[in-house]
């Protein structure tokens, strides 16, 4: 458990390399955002249907240096105005991880600036404290956390800076990940969440009444029951069109009706741990908080402050990191330069 601690003055260098992402970004005193630069992978994957790891490794050193060399540029500052440098260790692909950590240590070996490895999973939750306005309101602790992204799907109590619980996750596939894998058997481009979202605005989200698993009696999840009932479905139109007897699949449809049970159980799940842990905010992040039904519905329905960082800090970014980094560096964490990456770190 880490103990209160002082915040001080400080910029922090923030680096992600985790999954598709080339990302830096500079962030002063925790919230104020001086450069933000992401080189997008996904035109590269979206041939593949999904991230072809060895390909995201290598644009990651293609890319590392220009886009550090950006965020510093744009942010006015060079190495030596930085207080520390802030990099993603894990979760997510080895060989991504290690272009951003090597990076990283490079940076601070060569200027003596302190070193700080974060969890990309505690980066997102710290999307929402980037703040746009100096009076811009930040969540107050305990905190309920929905994290909701292309890996991970969890439920965290966050009762201070850098203290979380895990009350439960998912059994099988994360929420993106379904959004994934369910576009993928509807013919819909990668990334799935934005194509399912797109598609679904044209259709009825009453079509099917997928399956819901609640996993009554614990805050865990599970999607995988939804995405094979999507394939099943689906399957019953194809042979119809084979039998000559329908035209096509209901793309629109089944992505709304998917997407709507997908978001009853999250939404639902999350309210109701916000209620009986007494948190007085809620907060949402990861991927799927981009979707637009979603923070809907959990804004329109939660009695209590909901905080979903703004669409772009929602998917992966180096802002989320150096603010984590930021409260790291005032808690006193620092790295040596043999820290290595984790793949599979859990945020608690
Ligand atoms: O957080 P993130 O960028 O990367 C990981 O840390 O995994 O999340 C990526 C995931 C993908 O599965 C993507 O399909 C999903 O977030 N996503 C969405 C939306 N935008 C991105 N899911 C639903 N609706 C969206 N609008
Ligand atoms: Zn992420």
């Amino acid at each position: 458990m880490v103990e209160k601690f002082e915040l001080i003055p400080a910029r922090i260098l923030g680096i992600e390399t985790s999954c598709d992402e080339t990302a830096a970004a500079v962030i002063e005193n925790g919230r104020r955002l001086l450069s933000n630069v992401v080189a997008s992978q996904i035109e590269i994957h979206a041939q593949y249907g999904g991230v072809f790891p060895e390909v995201a490794s290598r644009q990651h050193v293609r890319k590392i240096y220009s886009v550090v060399e950006e965020a510093l540029k744009i942010a006015h500052l060079q190495l030596d105005d930085l207080d520390a440098i802030a990099v993603t260790r894990g979760p997510g692909l080895a060989g991504s991880l290690v272009v951003g950590v090597n990076m990283a240590k490079g940076l601070a070996q060569a200027s003596g600036i302190p070193l700080i490895g974060i969890n990309h999973l505690e980066g997102h939750l710290y999307a929402s404290w980037i703040a746009e306005n100096e009076d811009a309101k930040l969540p107050d602790f305990p905190i309920l956390a929905l994290l909701v992204s292309g890996g991970h799907t969890e439920l965290d109590l966050m009762t201070d800076h850098l203290t979380y619980e895990r009350l439960g996750g998912t059994k099988d596939d994360a929420a993106g990940e379904a959004f994934d894998k369910v576009a993928r058997l509807l013919n819909l481009s990668y990334p799935g969440g934005p194509s399912i979202q797109k598609a679904a605005e044209e259709g009825n989200k009453e079509f099917v009444n997928f399956p819901r698993a609640w996993m009554t009696g614990s805050w865990d999840f599970s999607f995988s029951g939804v995405k094979t009932a999507v394939l099943r479905e689906v399957r019953k139109y194809e042979k119809l069109e084979e039998k000559g007897t329908s035209t096509e699949v209901p793309t629109s449809d089944i992505a709304a009706s998917f997407q709507e049970s997908v978001i009853d159980v999250l939404v639902t799940k999350a309210l109701k741990a916000a209620e009986l842990y007494q948190t007085k905010s809620l907060l949402v992040a990861g991927g799927v908080s981009a979707n637009k039904p979603l923070r809907e519905r959990i804004e329109e329905l939660s009695p209590i402050p909901v905080f979903i960082p703004p669409f772009k800090f929602c998917t992966d970014n180096a802002a989320m990191i150096a603010v984590a980094g930021y409260y790291r560096f005032c808690a006193g964490q620092r790295d040596s330069l043999d820290m290595d990456v984790k793949p599979s770190w859990q945020l608690s």
